[in-house]
């Protein structure tokens, strides 16, 4: 069993992997603690309230809000995506009794900052804890400024972030969560402690359509279904119009598939520097993947291939145990 913690922005495709990591019987969640990013981290840490709701827990992991702002730049968000709440304001519906269709769990957030829990979480756990990054880097370069010899007690940080040989997402050269904190992102890169990440050259490789969401959920009319329908129809509405295909990319759940499914992710070593100036290249990862140019003290592992369909389907039958 891997220990984790998860730092995320929950915003649609975070609820799907903090769903996937939940259901993951090789996963134990020792700890969630979010960041701005798809939306302020007061409404992420509601949602994440939301998600876990979701699912009958017994126990709930440790939870703890992070960082307000990037470290430098204004806080951009992402709610033309994952709608005003940023999950598909799933937050608006309710029952016929007037009650919340989505109710908050009923567990406590604790008084520490996120920040401090990722600190504690490690002290708890040397060289055992994965970090699982789903949205900017913020938390983790605060943890890395306030403590950087217990940071790299982590096992290893994988992330979700950056566009190699991709366009990116919010501008050509750059992709959501690094564009947000571009410094954030190149201290955690400087940090000497180990790195995967699932960049977009990975994430768009898996398409999830709405055909094969709505094929797979109508099987089995559950509460997960139910919320996998409510929470995705906003954003692939936005896929709809602007890229072109009623669906969605999954992106976050694909570092938690690297971790329980390693076989179906194929990556390559690299020495990944973020851009913090550029203007027209601001948030750009920029690594040299070509086999001969392989640097020789590469700072992270980058994935560049994955067995879509398997990993799909493992996606549903792991939804499909509730
Ligand atoms: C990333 O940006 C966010 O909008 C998603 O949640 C994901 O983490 C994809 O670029
Ligand atoms: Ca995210």
């Amino acid at each position: 069993m891997q220990r984790i913690l998860i730092d995320t922005d929950p915003g649609v495709d975070d609820a799907i992997a903090i769903l996937l990591a939940l259901l993951s019987p090789e996963l134990h969640i020792e700890a969630i603690t979010t960041v701005c990013g798809n939306v302020p981290v007061t409404q992420g840490t509601e949602n994440l309230l939301r998600i876990l709701a979701v699912l009958d827990l017994e126990e709930f992991p440790c939870i703890a809000q992070g960082e307000a702002r990037p470290l430098v730049k204004n806080l951009v968000t992402a709610a033309h995506v994952h709608g005003e709440d940023g999950l598909g304001n799933i937050s608006q519906l309710r029952n016929t009794d007037g009650s919340p269709l989505y109710p908050l769990a009923n567990t406590s957030i604790s008084s520490t900052s996120g920040v401090d829990l990722i600190l504690e979480t490690v002290t708890r756990y040397p060289d055992e804890l994965t970090l699982v990054a789903l949205g900017p880097l913020t938390n983790i370069a605060t943890a890395i400024r306030k403590d950087a010899s217990k940071m790299q007690r982590l096992q290893t940080i994988i992330l979700m972030g950056g566009a190699f040989e991709e366009y990116g997402n919010v501008t050509t050269t750059a992709e959501f969560n690094i564009f947000v904190d571009p410094h954030a992102a190149q201290e955690v890169f400087q940090s000497n402690v180990p790195i995967d990440i699932a960049p977009l050259d990975a994430t768009h490789q898996v398409v999830l359509t709405g055909e094969r969401l709505h094929a797979e959920t109508d099987k089995r009319p559950n509460r997960i279904s139910q919320f996998l329908k409510d929470a995705t129809q906003s954003c692939m509405e936005f896929y709809r119009r602007y890229v072109g295909f009623w669906g969605f990319h999954i992106h976050d759940a694909l570092p938690i598939g690297m971790l329980t499914h390693p076989d179906y992710f194929q990556s390559v070593a690299a020495d990944v520097q973020v851009e913090t100036e550029g203007t027209l290249t601001n948030g750009m990862t920029v690594a040299d993947l070509r086999p001969e140019r392989r640097h020789p003290n590469p700072n992270a592992q980058v994935c560049i291939k994955v067995a879509a369909e398997a990993f799909l389907d493992h996606f549903f039958k792991r939804i499909a145990r509730r």
